[in-house]
């Protein structure tokens, strides 16, 4: 066994973390790791003291808490630093945080989810008719990556006419590192402007989708027009890559299995808890978003001083052996629940939806392609080089024709 710490990024790391969480877990369970720019945080790895943290309300997430060395480093990406797209939920704490939350959290009705559902089924089908038809399919960049972002585009009332330009720029901020500052700053332009113009339309004439919500809500005084436009870019930001990440995980999970496939093709009551499975096991965020406790804490008996930036390793807490038995292994009969979408007060407001678009798109992949299997080599596929994310670039497939 190594004495030292692995590292926590790299071309091997990212093709499997796994290793390394299980050493933090087993070895150093609150690590210390250095960030770019000078910068460094704690990462938290057992289910445990993960659950602990996230439930904190003495866990700040206002970026402001943060002490000075995080900040400087410009880790919160330079979005962060304006005001009409940072105001929102993620990065405030309570009272603002529940305001917030209220409005956001209540337009994501039944109705609306269920008119969500029909337009994911439609897309869907539209996406694999082409993926089927393509020379090089590919499940991540032909269906999982471009359905998270028409349905956001649904959810927001994002008319049709702007939506080639705004999956343009919303790839802008997936694909960007921290150091392309300069296209990332001309994207965040964009979407100021861009959200700025939806506000003022349903100022005009209301209409029926969230962003109408949030702007009436700002009309009643309960919330800012900064908070408007800062919630509206948060649903692109926290709905997109993350959905992306579940498809695409959950796709390569199935074809490594044949025998999984088969099972929840044939068995459609098993799709639910293949989804709960595959994010326990290959949770989309390998971290939740920045944490600052508000005064010196312990954590795991390592202390922890105001103001220290805190990471939860999500990905590292859905395998932890104190918390589920044999975690490695993909157990659809397992029943237990996963830290994946986060816990206490910053709860995922969109986990509804991104099982709903898992569960349409898997199962019509399921539907539609016979004998599939990877067209590379599994130690091609590449993955986003990102501490946060956990997801693929890319997913080539071949299958039998004429399904
Ligand atoms: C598989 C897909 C998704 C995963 C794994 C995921 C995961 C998470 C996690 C872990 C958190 C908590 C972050 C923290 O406490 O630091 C979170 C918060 C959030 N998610 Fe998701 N999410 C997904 C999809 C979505 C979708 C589709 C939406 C909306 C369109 C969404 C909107 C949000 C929002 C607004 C928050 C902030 C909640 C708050 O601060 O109170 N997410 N998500």
């Amino acid at each position: 066994m190594t004495t030292t710490p692995p590292p926590l990024h790299g071309p091997e790391f990212e093709a499997d973390p796994h290793p390394a969480y299980r050493w933090l877990r087993e070895n150093e369970p609150v690590h210390r790791v250095d960030l770019p720019g000078g910068a460094w945080a704690w990462v938290v790895t057992r289910y445990g003291d993960a659950r602990e943290v996230l439930a904190d309300p003495e866990m700040l997430k206002d970026p402001l808490a943060g002490e000075e060395t995080w900040f400087k480093a410009g880790l919160g990406l330079p979005y962060d630093h304006r005001d009409s797209l940072r105001r929102s939920m993620v990065n405030v704490d309570s009272p603002d945080h529940a305001r917030l939350r209220r409005v956001a959290g209540a337009a994501f009705t039944p109705r609306r989810v269920r008119a969500l559902e029909e337009s994911a089924e439609r897309v869907t089908a539209r996406l694999l008719d082409a993926l089927v038809a393509s020379s090089d399919p590919d499940l991540v960049r032909d269906l999982a990556y471009p359905l998270p972002i028409a349905i956001i585009c649904d959810v927001l009332g994002v008319p049709e006419t702007d939506r080639s330009e705004f999956h343009r720029q919303a790839a802008v901020i997936d694909s960007s590192s921290y150091e392309e500052i300069e296209a990332i700053a001309a994207t965040t332009d964009w979407f100021d402007s861009y959200l700025g113009s939806l506000v003022d339309a349903r100022l005009a004439e209301p209409t029926d989708d969230l962003l109408n919500d949030l702007v009436q809500a700002h009309r009643a005084g309960d919330l800012t027009r900064d908070e408007v436009t800062s919630t509206a870019f948060l649903l692109l930001v926290a709905g997109h890559e993350t959905t992306v990440a579940l498809i695409g995980n959950m796709l390569l999970t199935l074809l490594r299995h044949p025998d999984l496939w088969e099972r929840v093709r044939d068995d459609r009551s098993l799709l639910g808890p293949a989804i709960e499975e595959s994010l326990r096991l290959e949770s989309p965020l390998q971290n939740a978003t920045w944490r600052f406790p508000a005064r010196p804490t312990t954590v795991g008996g390592v202390r922890l001083e105001a103001g220290e930036p805190v990471l939860v390793s999500l990905l590292a807490a859905g395998r932890d052996p104190e918390r589920y038995e044999d975690p490695d292994t993909f157990d659809l009969e397992r029943g237990s629940s996963h830290l994946s979408f986060g816990h206490g007060a910053h709860f995922c407001v969109g986990a509804q939806l991104a099982r709903m678009e898992a569960r349409v798109a898997v199962g019509a992949v399921l539907d539609r392609l016979s004998g599939p299997r990877l067209r590379v080599p599994e130690s091609e596929l590449r993955w986003w080089p990102s501490m946060i994310m956990h997801g693929l670039f890319a997913l080539p497939v071949t299958f039998d024709p004429g399904r």
